[in-house]
Order: structure tokens, then C-alpha cells, then sequence
């Protein structure tokens, strides 16, 4: 069930470069969220555009839930200037969560990607479950977590100033010298090359692969129609309009690896 809840502002910081986390007082949907889904923010009182804007949770504490964001546009502008006590209206719990974790996971976030992920790797640490857990850049600016391989914690940048140097790709390959991976499973969100490259390697590999596709939304309720994907045909014969598409909004955003035609949206 979602629903409308009028949140109040409880804290904005800036936590890496151009990422902000926003922490809004809002009790009923932070009761009821679920690592992977999103809240679709009105992101002021005079908002003048027609769209919300959707946001994964990265977190929920008591009846705070926190946002992380890049300042792409106007209403990432808004957020990062909230006040506290600021009055913000979301709806929410929208879309389905991560879920089935018999395997060893291995979470994987990178760009604005990172919420659902961070929210991820919290689930498992309060059920005592086993995991990996890799965040991916391109440079160390835009870390906020520690590079900790004790830990099972590995950070990548793409010009090797913070942790593996590489992609999300080289961390997953770390893993496999010392573990099998058919005994673990991907959970993937971030931007849509790093989607298609571990999507890609799940299906070379054949490893279970869970995949948060985040494209651009509308409504978020699926009535606009606005955010479809394609699946991969499965039979050759002609198949209805739903059978060939899903809506990232109310089927997704988590699909699995195999199901997704392409993570470019
Ligand atoms: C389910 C879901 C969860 C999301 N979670 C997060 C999150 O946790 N953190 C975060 O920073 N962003 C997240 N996003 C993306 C975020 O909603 C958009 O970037 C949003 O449009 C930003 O609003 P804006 O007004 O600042 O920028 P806009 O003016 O809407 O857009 C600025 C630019 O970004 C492009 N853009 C808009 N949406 C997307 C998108 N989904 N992917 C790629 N480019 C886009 C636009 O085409 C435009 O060029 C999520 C999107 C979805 C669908
Ligand atoms: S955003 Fe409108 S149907 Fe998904």
C-alpha cells in the first residue's frame, strides 16, 4: 500500500562531492519501506513543474527516512537547499524491494545508484547476513564509505585514486579468486553502462542477478505509461502488449538480469 504523507525536513548535508543526503520526518512510510523502493517527491510547496520527483530510500531510523542525490536539475537544487522543519510532500512505499537472499549477496551500487544499495547493505547487516558490498566511481570525490576488504567492503574508481582501480567489473573479479560465484547472488543499481556490463557478465557467468532500473518517471502509479521497459521475448510466438513490456514504476524497479532486453531506458 502507498500513500501521501505530508514529511517534515530533519536534515541536508553534502556527503561526497555533488551527493547530498536529505533525512525527512515521516513515520507511516518509513514504517512500511523496504530496501529498493522509492518515494516520488514533491520537492516544494510552489513546485511549478507537473512531475514529482521519484528517489530511492537509502535508510530508514525511527520514523526518519534519508535520501542521497546528485544535483541534476531544478528539483535535486530544491532538495539540497531544504531547511529544517521544511514541510515536503511525498508519496510512498512505491515499486518492489530486494528480496531473496539464500545466496551470498553481492551489492553493487554506483552513481546516483548508491541509495537503494546503501539501504541494502543495512537490511543485511540487521539480519546477521553474509555480504559483499561494492560502490563504484570515478574518482575518490564522490566516496563517502571506507574501502574495508576485511570488511567485504570494496570502493573502485575509475582513475584509481580511491580503492580497485576499474570498474565495478574488477571488484566482482576479486571476489571470484577466493569465492565461488555460482554461490552468490548480484544486486545491481546504478548508471545504465555499469547495469549492462554486470547484467552481461551475470548472464556469461550465469550468477543470479537482480537489477534496480531507474528511468525517467512520471506519474509512478502506472497510469502515464512514461517509464515502460522491454523484456526478453519469451517465446517466439507474438505476445500481449503487457507479456513484451513491464513499467519500471509498478513492476520494477527491481527485474531480473535475464528478463531485462537492455538497461538503457
Ligand atoms: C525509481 C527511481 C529512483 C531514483 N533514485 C534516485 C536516487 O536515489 N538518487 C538520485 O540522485 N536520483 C535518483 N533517481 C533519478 C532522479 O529521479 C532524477 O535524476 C530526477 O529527475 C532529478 O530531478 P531534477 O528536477 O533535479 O532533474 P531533472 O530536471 O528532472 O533532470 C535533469 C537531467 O537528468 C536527466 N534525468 C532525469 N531522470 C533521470 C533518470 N532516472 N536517469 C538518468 N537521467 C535522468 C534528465 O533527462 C535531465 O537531463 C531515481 C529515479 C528513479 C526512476
Ligand atoms: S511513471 Fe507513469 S506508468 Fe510508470
Amino acid at each position: 500500500m502507498s500513500l501521501r504523507e505530508i514529511s517534515k525536513v530533519t536534515g541536508s548535508r553534502e556527503i561526497a562531492e555533488n551527493t547530498f543526503e536529505s533525512t525527512l520526518h515521516a513515520p507511516q512510510i518509513a514504517a512500511m519501506i523496504k530496501a529498493g523502493q522509492f518515494i516520488n517527491i514533491l520537492p516544494s510547496g510552489d513546485w511549478p513543474k507537473v512531475m514529482r520527483r521519484p528517489m530511492s530510500v537509502s535508510g530508514t531510523e525511527g520514523g526518519n527516512l534519508s535520501i542521497i542525490y546528485k544535483v541534476v536539475g531544478d528539483g535535486t537544487e530544491y532538495m539540497r537547499s531544504w531547511e529544517n522543519g521544511v514541510e515536503v510532500d511525498i508519496i510512498g512505499p512505491l515499486g518492489n524491494y530486494w528480496e531473496d537472499f539464500d545466496k551470498i549477496p553481492i551489492i553493487i551500487g554506483g552513481g546516483v545508484g548508491i541509495a537503494p544499495i546503501f539501504f541494502l547493505h543495512n537490511t543485511l547487516k540487521s539480519k546477521n547476513l553474509d555480504h559483499y558490498m561494492i560502490m563504484g566511481s570515478r574518482t575518490a570525490d564522490e566516496h563517502f564509505i571506507e574501502h574495508d576488504p576485511d570488511s567485504k567492503i570494496l570502493m573502485t574508481t575509475d582513475d584509481g585514486s580511491y580503492g580497485i582501480k576499474g570498474n565495478v567489473v574488477a571488484a566482482v573479479d576479486t571476489i571470484a579468486e577466493k569465492q565461488d560465484l555460482s554461490d552468490t547472488k548480484l544486486f545491481v543499481c546504478g548508471p545504465a553502462p555499469m547495469m549492462e556490463a554486470m547484467k552481461d557478465y551475470a548472464l556469461d557467468k550465469n550468477i543470479e542477478c537482480d537489477i534496480a532500473l531507474e528511468t525517467v518517471m512520471a506519474c509512478g502509479i502506472g497510469i502515464c505509461q512514461g517509464c515502460s521497459m522491454e523484456y526478453v521475448p519469451k517465446e517466439q510466438k507474438a505476445s500481449s502488449y503487457r507479456e513484451k513490456y513491464g513499467l519500471v514504476c509498478m513492476d520494477g524497479p527491481i527485474f531480473k538480469a535475464n528478463e531485462i532486453k537492455t538497461c538503457y531506458l
